[in-house]
């Protein structure tokens, strides 16, 4: 699969780091509030694997599978729900953990439903964010790496389905997906 990349953009090692670090400070934030580690299926599912092993205080773990509706000229925040939690999240402390936030649209949407549920909190917890891509101001609470706008896979992140399983994050070769 190394030969469909461009170049690298984070290494095992660069990823493993950033996800110490990031789990220290939920570990800080979070101690004695139990929270609630939601899993954004399926991009998310790398990270959140390593994110919920660095956190050092009692935390609980339950998965959403989303898209967001219609075209990206959209900014309605308009989400369809493919797989919802099984819990209650009334007054619970809710962390989404996400792969990548580009046009925003997705999380913005999906935060505003779930403090409509009740939440005491919802905080995000994102590895990467490309700011240029934004259509929707969206808070991120925990921001891995700011990345440029190009077309990243690996570590959960696909084109197609494929390179989820790739332990780094690759930028893929332009004539591939054009
Ligand atoms: P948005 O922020 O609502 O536009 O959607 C973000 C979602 O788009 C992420 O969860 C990914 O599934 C997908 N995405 C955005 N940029 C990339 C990329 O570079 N590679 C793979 N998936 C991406
Ligand atoms: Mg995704």
């Amino acid at each position: 699969m190394i030969n469909d990349m461009e170049s690298i953009m984070f290494t095992k090692e660069q990823l493993a780091d950033k996800v110490a670090e990031l789990g220290q400070l939920i570990t800080r934030d979070y101690e004695g509030k139990n929270p609630l580690m939601v899993a954004i299926l399926k991009g998310a599912v790398v990270f959140y694997a390593d994110i919920v092993r660095a956190v050092d205080t009692p935390a609980e773990l339950d998965f959403m599978m989303v898209s967001s509706y219609g075209c990206g000229t959209e900014s309605s925040g308009q989400i369809k729900i493919k797989k919802d939690l099984e819990q209650d999240i009334k007054g619970r402390h809710v962390i989404l953990v996400e792969d990548i936030i580009d046009s925003g649209i997705t999380m913005h949407g999906l935060m505003g439903m779930l403090k409509d549920r009740g939440a005491a909190s919802v905080k995000l917890c994102a590895l990467m964010s490309k700011p240029s891509r934004r259509k929707v101001e969206v808070n991120i609470d925990y921001c891995g790496f700011e990345v440029p706008d190009e077309f990243l896979v690996g570590y959960g992140l696909d084109y197609a389905e494929k390179y989820r399983n790739l332990p780094y994050i690759g930028v893929l070769k332009r004539e591939l997906y054009s």
